[in-house]
């Protein structure tokens, strides 16, 4: 806030000279107006940062509401349609997609992944034929198609890499036949991003992107995310033989390092604001395009705080988002993403 200097009396002024320090440097002196404050800032968040994930259902018309979400829903395949033009209009440069599948779809391998006419498939073919200048980015991983809400291949108690492996590069083809631009694994199988970039260029798709969720731990901050793609009640037992170790940050980097090896274009550290540091060393280290994912959880965190009157709901997601540019993120996959690139519109 500004204060403006006040009057004070003589003998006010008299003490203050008694308790003046002398200070070469008072970093406030950079603070004193919002005008200073401006030209000293180092980080700026632009609505090129943001990339908006989008939940998906079937049906026309249908926007479904996710109680763990407040203010996010899940949308039928022409309310994503409309949703892709909102986010072009607010200059969002991508979108990133995420279906609720049938629950009869559902079956042990996940075969609905590879249906040409899925969910997603159809929300690609569609968005694009409408609003062909934004970017779609669709996650590979088995969780929204299995019935055991797994990423992977269940045998037994394991989920099986080499196999799972297999199945994903097919996914990924699916999505790039249907006009997908960025393929984001978020599986954390081992060998999945060279075999996906195998599988693409075999096809011609050399010009389709890999956005890697190199570094993944397993959160539980993706409750939220589980009810909305409706893997909650499904879900046996945790993902901890796939997903990091919140203990661990080298582990990080060497999950990052095999990445770029295999042909990663770009980088997400999901969840964001409790692994601010892995992405500064991932940034730091490898110098790539690098993407914070603020997860569900973190979406809900802000939003029931804010509800309940504890936080500022405006300023907590802006100061969230700015953290995010500050530990090096090129930009942050969010569900803030359209009211904060409104907020940024109307600014300019
Ligand atoms: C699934 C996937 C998850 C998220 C994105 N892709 C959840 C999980 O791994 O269980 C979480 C996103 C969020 O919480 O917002 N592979």
């Amino acid at each position: 806030m500004d204060h403006p200097q006040s009057k004070s009396t003589p003998s006010e002024t008299k003490a203050a000279a008694a308790t003046k320090l002398e200070l070469t440097q008072r970093p406030r002196r950079n603070r004193k107006a919002e005008w200073a404050r401006r030209l000293v800032r180092e980080h700026v968040l632009s609505t090129n940062d943001l990339i908006w994930p989008l939940f998906l259902v079937e049906g026309t018309g249908v926007r479904t509401p996710i109680a763990s979400m407040p203010g996010v829903e899940r949308l039928s395949v022409d309310e994503a349609v409309k949703a892709a033009a909102l986010a072009a209009e607010l200059d969002i440069p991508a979108l990133a997609l995420f279906p609720n599948t049938d629950p009869e779809l559902r079956d042990p391998q996940g075969s609905e992944a590879l249906n040409a006419d899925n969910l997603v498939c159809r929300a690609i073919r569609a968005i694009k034929r409408e609003v062909p200048q934004i970017g779609l980015i669709t996650d590979v991983a088995l969780d929204p198609y299995t019935s055991h809400g797994h990423d992977g291949i269940l045998r037994g108690e394991e989920i099986v890499n080499d196999e799972t492996v297999a199945v994903l590069v097919a996914q990924a083809l699916n999505q790039a036949r249907a006009g997908a631009d960025i393929i984001a694994p978020s599986d954390m199988m081992d060998g999945r991003i060279g075999a996906i970039r195998a599988g693409l260029d075999a096809e011609s798709f050399e010009n389709v992107q890999i956005m890697s969720y190199a570094a993944k731990y397993a959160s539980a901050f993706y409750g939220p995310f589980r009810d909305a793609i409706g893997t909650k009640a499904v879900l046996t037992g945790d993902k901890r033989t796939y997903q990091m170790d919140p203990a661990n940050s080298d582990e990080a980097l060497r999950e990052v390092a095999l990445d770029i090896e295999q042909g990663a274009d770009m980088l997400i550290v999901k969840p964001g604001l409790p692994y601010l540091d892995i992405i500064c060393r991932v940034k730091e280290t490898f110098a790539l395009p690098t993407f914070a994912y603020q997860v569900s959880g973190e979406y809900a965190m802000i939003m029931a705080a804010a509800q309940n009157g504890w936080l500022d709901e405006e300023r907590a997601i802006m100061e969230s988002l700015i953290a995010f540019k500050r530990a090096g993120a090129d930009g942050v996959l969010t569900y803030f993403a359209p009211r904060v690139a409104k907020k940024l519109k109307e600014e300019r």
